[in-house]
Protein backbone atom coordinates (compact mmCIF):
# COMPACT_ATOMS: atom_id res chain seq x y z
CA UNK A 1 0.00 0.00 0.00
CA UNK A 2 1.33 3.68 -0.92
CA UNK A 3 1.83 6.14 1.48
CA UNK A 4 -0.58 8.55 -0.01
CA UNK A 5 -3.69 7.08 -1.69
CA UNK A 6 -6.02 9.24 -3.19
CA UNK A 7 -8.20 7.16 -4.94
CA UNK A 8 -11.17 8.18 -7.71
CA UNK A 9 -11.24 11.84 -5.62
CA UNK A 10 -13.84 14.35 -7.29
CA UNK A 11 -13.87 17.76 -5.65
CA UNK A 12 -15.42 21.23 -6.48
CA UNK A 13 -16.22 24.31 -4.50
CA UNK A 14 -19.56 25.32 -6.28
CA UNK A 15 -20.82 21.73 -7.08
CA UNK A 16 -19.98 23.10 -10.69
CA UNK A 17 -16.84 23.69 -11.44
CA UNK A 18 -14.84 21.26 -10.53
CA UNK A 19 -10.98 20.99 -9.39
CA UNK A 20 -10.66 17.63 -9.46
CA UNK A 21 -12.54 14.96 -11.16
CA UNK A 22 -12.25 10.94 -10.74
CA UNK A 23 -8.57 11.73 -10.21
CA UNK A 24 -6.52 8.81 -8.62
CA UNK A 25 -2.51 9.00 -6.83
CA UNK A 26 -0.34 7.10 -5.42
CA UNK A 27 2.67 8.94 -3.49
CA UNK A 28 5.38 5.97 -2.06
CA UNK A 29 6.66 5.84 1.00
CA UNK A 30 10.24 8.06 0.60
CA UNK A 31 9.49 9.39 -3.00
CA UNK A 32 10.09 13.56 -3.41
CA UNK A 33 7.76 14.55 -6.03
CA UNK A 34 7.05 17.74 -7.56
CA UNK A 35 3.77 19.10 -8.34
CA UNK A 36 3.42 21.74 -10.63
CA UNK A 37 0.28 23.03 -12.28
CA UNK A 38 -1.29 26.85 -13.47
CA UNK A 39 -2.51 29.34 -10.59
CA UNK A 40 -6.00 28.18 -9.74
CA UNK A 41 -5.17 24.86 -10.86
CA UNK A 42 -5.76 23.16 -7.38
CA UNK A 43 -2.62 22.70 -5.90
CA UNK A 44 -3.79 24.25 -2.57
CA UNK A 45 -7.23 22.75 -2.37
CA UNK A 46 -4.71 19.21 -3.45
CA UNK A 47 -3.08 20.02 0.28
CA UNK A 48 -5.88 20.59 1.44
CA UNK A 49 -8.05 17.71 0.83
CA UNK A 50 -4.96 15.35 1.76
CA UNK A 51 -4.46 17.15 5.12
CA UNK A 52 -8.28 16.39 5.72
CA UNK A 53 -9.14 19.84 5.67
CA UNK A 54 -11.55 19.72 3.11
CA UNK A 55 -13.78 16.39 2.61
CA UNK A 56 -13.98 15.07 -1.36
CA UNK A 57 -17.31 14.97 -2.98
CA UNK A 58 -16.96 11.55 -3.54
CA UNK A 59 -13.32 9.67 -3.36
CA UNK A 60 -11.34 9.09 -0.67
CA UNK A 61 -8.02 9.37 0.19
CA UNK A 62 -5.55 7.57 2.60
CA UNK A 63 -2.79 8.04 4.22
CA UNK A 64 -0.29 5.58 6.07
CA UNK A 65 -3.69 3.61 5.45
CA UNK A 66 -5.59 5.72 7.45
CA UNK A 67 -8.60 7.36 5.93
CA UNK A 68 -8.57 11.38 6.13
CA UNK A 69 -12.10 11.21 6.42
CA UNK A 70 -12.11 9.88 9.70
CA UNK A 71 -9.13 11.65 11.34
CA UNK A 72 -8.06 15.00 12.59
CA UNK A 73 -5.53 17.50 11.97
CA UNK A 74 -3.61 16.53 14.88
CA UNK A 75 -4.11 12.71 14.43
CA UNK A 76 -2.02 13.45 10.57
CA UNK A 77 -0.02 16.16 11.82
CA UNK A 78 1.69 13.26 13.58
CA UNK A 79 3.17 11.26 10.43
CA UNK A 80 3.16 14.56 7.61
CA UNK A 81 4.77 17.68 8.26
CA UNK A 82 3.43 20.63 6.54
CA UNK A 83 3.88 24.14 4.82
CA UNK A 84 0.82 26.59 4.31
CA UNK A 85 1.15 28.76 0.89
CA UNK A 86 -0.17 30.94 3.42
CA UNK A 87 2.46 30.42 6.25
CA UNK A 88 0.72 32.93 8.80
CA UNK A 89 -2.46 30.12 9.03
CA UNK A 90 -0.13 28.10 10.71
CA UNK A 91 1.60 30.64 13.50
CA UNK A 92 0.11 29.49 16.81
CA UNK A 93 3.40 31.01 19.00
CA UNK A 94 4.71 34.48 20.49
CA UNK A 95 7.76 33.68 19.57
CA UNK A 96 9.79 32.97 16.71
CA UNK A 97 11.39 30.04 18.79
CA UNK A 98 8.12 29.06 20.63
CA UNK A 99 6.70 28.56 17.37
CA UNK A 100 9.96 26.08 16.08
CA UNK A 101 9.93 24.48 19.28
CA UNK A 102 5.98 23.85 19.82
CA UNK A 103 5.56 19.87 19.58
CA UNK A 104 9.10 19.56 19.39
CA UNK A 105 10.58 16.34 21.37
CA UNK A 106 12.76 18.59 24.12
CA UNK A 107 15.59 15.76 23.36
CA UNK A 108 19.21 16.51 23.04
CA UNK A 109 19.43 15.12 19.36
CA UNK A 110 16.35 16.99 18.23
CA UNK A 111 17.36 19.96 19.69
CA UNK A 112 20.70 19.60 17.86
CA UNK A 113 19.37 19.71 15.21
CA UNK A 114 16.70 22.42 15.27
CA UNK A 115 20.21 24.63 16.78
CA UNK A 116 21.52 23.15 13.74
CA UNK A 117 19.23 24.33 11.01
CA UNK A 118 18.17 27.30 12.75
CA UNK A 119 21.91 28.82 12.02
CA UNK A 120 22.04 26.73 8.47
CA UNK A 121 19.11 28.89 7.67
CA UNK A 122 20.40 32.12 9.05
CA UNK A 123 17.59 33.09 11.52
CA UNK A 124 19.30 33.16 14.84
CA UNK A 125 18.29 36.78 15.28
CA UNK A 126 14.73 36.49 15.00
CA UNK A 127 14.19 33.96 17.91
CA UNK A 128 12.77 36.55 20.14
CA UNK A 129 10.72 37.97 18.16
CA UNK A 130 6.75 37.80 17.39
CA UNK A 131 5.97 35.95 14.20
CA UNK A 132 3.93 38.11 12.48
CA UNK A 133 6.61 40.71 12.52
CA UNK A 134 8.89 38.76 10.33
CA UNK A 135 9.20 39.64 6.79
CA UNK A 136 7.55 36.85 4.42
CA UNK A 137 10.82 35.09 3.52
CA UNK A 138 11.88 35.43 6.81
CA UNK A 139 8.76 33.49 8.21
CA UNK A 140 9.06 31.20 5.50
CA UNK A 141 12.56 30.42 6.91
CA UNK A 142 11.25 29.56 10.43
CA UNK A 143 8.52 27.92 9.57
CA UNK A 144 10.45 25.38 7.40
CA UNK A 145 12.78 25.09 10.24
CA UNK A 146 9.93 24.31 12.57
CA UNK A 147 8.98 21.25 9.96
CA UNK A 148 12.69 19.91 8.93
CA UNK A 149 13.58 19.93 12.55
CA UNK A 150 10.34 18.31 13.81
CA UNK A 151 11.34 15.02 11.41
CA UNK A 152 8.09 13.60 10.17
CA UNK A 153 7.83 10.97 7.67
CA UNK A 154 6.74 12.88 4.99
CA UNK A 155 6.16 16.64 3.93
CA UNK A 156 4.14 18.42 1.91
CA UNK A 157 5.12 21.76 1.21
CA UNK A 158 2.79 23.86 -0.64
CA UNK A 159 5.11 27.01 -2.58
CA UNK A 160 7.94 26.64 0.01
CA UNK A 161 10.34 29.18 -2.06
CA UNK A 162 7.88 31.68 -2.92
CA UNK A 163 9.21 34.03 -0.70
CA UNK A 164 12.77 32.77 -0.49
CA UNK A 165 16.40 34.66 -1.73
CA UNK A 166 18.68 32.09 -4.07
CA UNK A 167 21.04 30.87 -1.19
CA UNK A 168 18.19 30.14 1.15
CA UNK A 169 16.34 28.29 -1.92
CA UNK A 170 19.38 25.94 -2.33
CA UNK A 171 19.80 25.47 1.30
CA UNK A 172 16.43 23.73 1.19
CA UNK A 173 16.88 22.01 -1.27
CA UNK A 174 20.16 20.45 -0.08
CA UNK A 175 18.19 19.82 3.16
CA UNK A 176 15.48 18.25 1.80
CA UNK A 177 17.37 15.72 -0.17
CA UNK A 178 19.13 14.73 2.75
CA UNK A 179 16.17 13.81 4.54
CA UNK A 180 14.59 11.96 1.11
CA UNK A 181 17.88 10.19 1.17
CA UNK A 182 17.17 8.99 4.39
CA UNK A 183 13.58 8.14 3.46
CA UNK A 184 11.59 11.04 4.33
CA UNK A 185 8.89 11.06 1.60
CA UNK A 186 7.76 14.92 0.13
CA UNK A 187 5.24 16.34 -1.77
CA UNK A 188 6.44 19.76 -3.22
CA UNK A 189 4.08 22.44 -4.76
CA UNK A 190 5.96 24.59 -6.69
CA UNK A 191 5.36 27.19 -9.97
CA UNK A 192 8.91 28.81 -8.81
CA UNK A 193 11.31 28.10 -11.80
CA UNK A 194 14.33 28.24 -10.09
CA UNK A 195 13.24 25.86 -7.12
CA UNK A 196 12.31 23.55 -10.23
CA UNK A 197 15.19 23.22 -11.72
CA UNK A 198 17.35 22.49 -8.83
CA UNK A 199 15.17 19.55 -8.06
CA UNK A 200 15.20 18.45 -11.89
CA UNK A 201 17.34 15.23 -11.36
CA UNK A 202 16.51 14.59 -8.08
CA UNK A 203 12.37 14.26 -8.59
CA UNK A 204 9.80 13.17 -10.41
CA UNK A 205 7.64 16.01 -12.13
CA UNK A 206 3.57 15.71 -12.11
CA UNK A 207 1.84 19.02 -13.32
CA UNK A 208 -2.12 19.25 -12.36
CA UNK A 209 -4.29 19.21 -15.87
CA UNK A 210 -7.80 18.32 -17.24
CA UNK A 211 -8.93 18.16 -13.01
CA UNK A 212 -6.53 15.32 -12.86
CA UNK A 213 -2.56 14.66 -11.95
CA UNK A 214 -0.76 13.75 -15.33
CA UNK A 215 3.48 13.51 -15.39
CA UNK A 216 5.08 15.89 -16.56
N1 LIG B 1 -12.51 28.65 -0.53
C1 LIG B 1 -12.76 28.65 -1.83
N2 LIG B 1 -14.02 28.85 -2.30
C2 LIG B 1 -14.28 28.84 -3.63
N3 LIG B 1 -13.36 28.63 -4.58
C3 LIG B 1 -12.10 28.43 -4.16
C4 LIG B 1 -11.73 28.43 -2.78
N4 LIG B 1 -10.40 28.18 -2.69
C5 LIG B 1 -9.96 28.05 -3.95
N5 LIG B 1 -10.96 28.19 -4.84
C6 LIG B 1 -10.86 28.04 -6.31
O1 LIG B 1 -10.40 26.71 -6.59
C7 LIG B 1 -9.46 26.71 -7.64
C8 LIG B 1 -8.15 26.09 -7.15
O2 LIG B 1 -7.53 26.96 -6.22
P1 LIG B 1 -6.14 26.64 -5.53
O3 LIG B 1 -5.89 27.67 -4.49
O4 LIG B 1 -6.14 25.23 -5.11
O5 LIG B 1 -5.14 26.82 -6.78
P2 LIG B 1 -3.55 26.76 -6.82
O6 LIG B 1 -3.19 25.81 -7.90
O7 LIG B 1 -3.01 26.48 -5.47
O8 LIG B 1 -3.20 28.26 -7.27
P3 LIG B 1 -1.91 29.15 -6.98
O9 LIG B 1 -0.87 28.73 -7.97
O10 LIG B 1 -2.37 30.55 -7.24
O11 LIG B 1 -1.48 28.93 -5.55
C9 LIG B 1 -9.33 28.16 -8.09
O12 LIG B 1 -10.16 28.33 -9.19
C10 LIG B 1 -9.82 28.97 -6.90
O13 LIG B 1 -10.37 30.18 -7.30
MG1 LIG C 1 -1.79 27.48 -4.24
Amino acid sequence: MSFINIDDLSFSFDKVKPVFRNMSFRIEESSMIVLLGENGKGKTTLSRLILGLLQPDSGNIFINNINVRNSKLHEIGKLVGYMFQDVTLQIIENTVLAEIDFNLPQDGKTIERRDYLIELFRINELMDKFPLTLSRGELQKAVLVSILATDRKFLILDEPTSSLDIKTCEILKEQLLIMNRKGTGMLVFTQDAFFKNLLEKEAEFYWINDFNIKPY
